[in-house]
């Protein structure tokens, strides 16, 4: 049976490499688009307003900056983060338990302080732009990535989190282990054929939608292109599998 759900919502849009001028062309340019993310480019050039701009024209947010550091500082960072109405926000996995359950608890003060709902936590597992070789080369890390990924996510999970990060390529391991509840967030998707630019472990929309991914985070392939409305409605017929 096909999903007929909108097909907007499977697609997060990376606003990455353009300024704030840019950013709302682009949305006026294709109002179809649902949910956003915010990554460390775009906050960081325009600052935090960039979220309530984003609000008042009625998109979800997802808030990719990847919190990496000790607990104390993850949790109040996500504290904080909790009280600007992003629905996703991400931090990373190897922070550790003790920081991904003091996050979780934080984001959800956080949010009720402000009287809004608890954002999701999403654990970062291993970035789609490494290989099995980089892994190994650069971090002396043995293990393969699936094993690593697996962990990772059983980890974010046991901290109540509500989601993880994942390429493509382990989203069907990980969609038999944890319930549609459990976010599977995919960066790393390509047309099949085209430009990988920096990115290793990836995957079309198609496929990675069919293997269990929630929700898609596709950036250059759309926002580079010649034609971003013609490319986002073509990945939204792709989404419908
Ligand atoms: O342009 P492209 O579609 O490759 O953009 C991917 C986006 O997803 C970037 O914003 C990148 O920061 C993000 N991301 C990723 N891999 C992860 C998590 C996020 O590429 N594991």
């Amino acid at each position: 049976m096909k999903n007929i759900d909108n097909p907007s919502e499977k697609i997060i849009i990376a606003l990455d490499g353009m300024d704030k001028n840019y950013v709302f062309k682009l949305l006026e340019k294709i109002p179809e688009i649902v949910w956003v993310k915010v990554g460390l480019e775009l906050f960081v050039s325009e600052g935090p307003e960039i979220l309530s701009m984003l609000r008042d024209k009625g998109k979800k947010i997802f808030l990719d900056l990847k919190f990496h550091d000790i607990p104390t500082t993850v949790a109040k960072t996500c504290f904080a983060a909790s009280q600007t109405g992003a629905e996703f926000i991400s931090l990373h996995t190897c922070a550790g338990m003790k920081a991904l359950k003091m996050a979780n608890e934080a984001a959800q003060e956080g949010a009720a302080k402000v009287n809004l709902m608890p954002p999701k936590l999403l654990g970062i597992t291993i970035l789609t732009s490494w290989t099995s070789e980089s892994f190994s080369s650069d971090l002396l890390i043995n293990q393969s990535i699936d094993q690593r990924v697996k962990h990772l996510a059983k980890i974010a999970s046991n901290s109540g989190l509500g989601g993880c990060v994942c390429s493509p390529k382990e989203v069907q391991f990980l969609r038999k282990a944890y319930p549609q509840s459990f976010e599977l967030i995919t960066p790393g998707i390509r047309p099949l054929g085209s430009d990988v630019n920096d990115q290793s472990r990836v995957s079309d929309a198609s496929e990675a939608i069919r293997m269990g991914a929630s929700k898609l985070v596709i950036g250059r392939a759309i926002t580079q292109s010649n034609d971003p409305g013609h490319m986002f409605k073509s990945f939204c017929d792709k989404v419908i599998v």
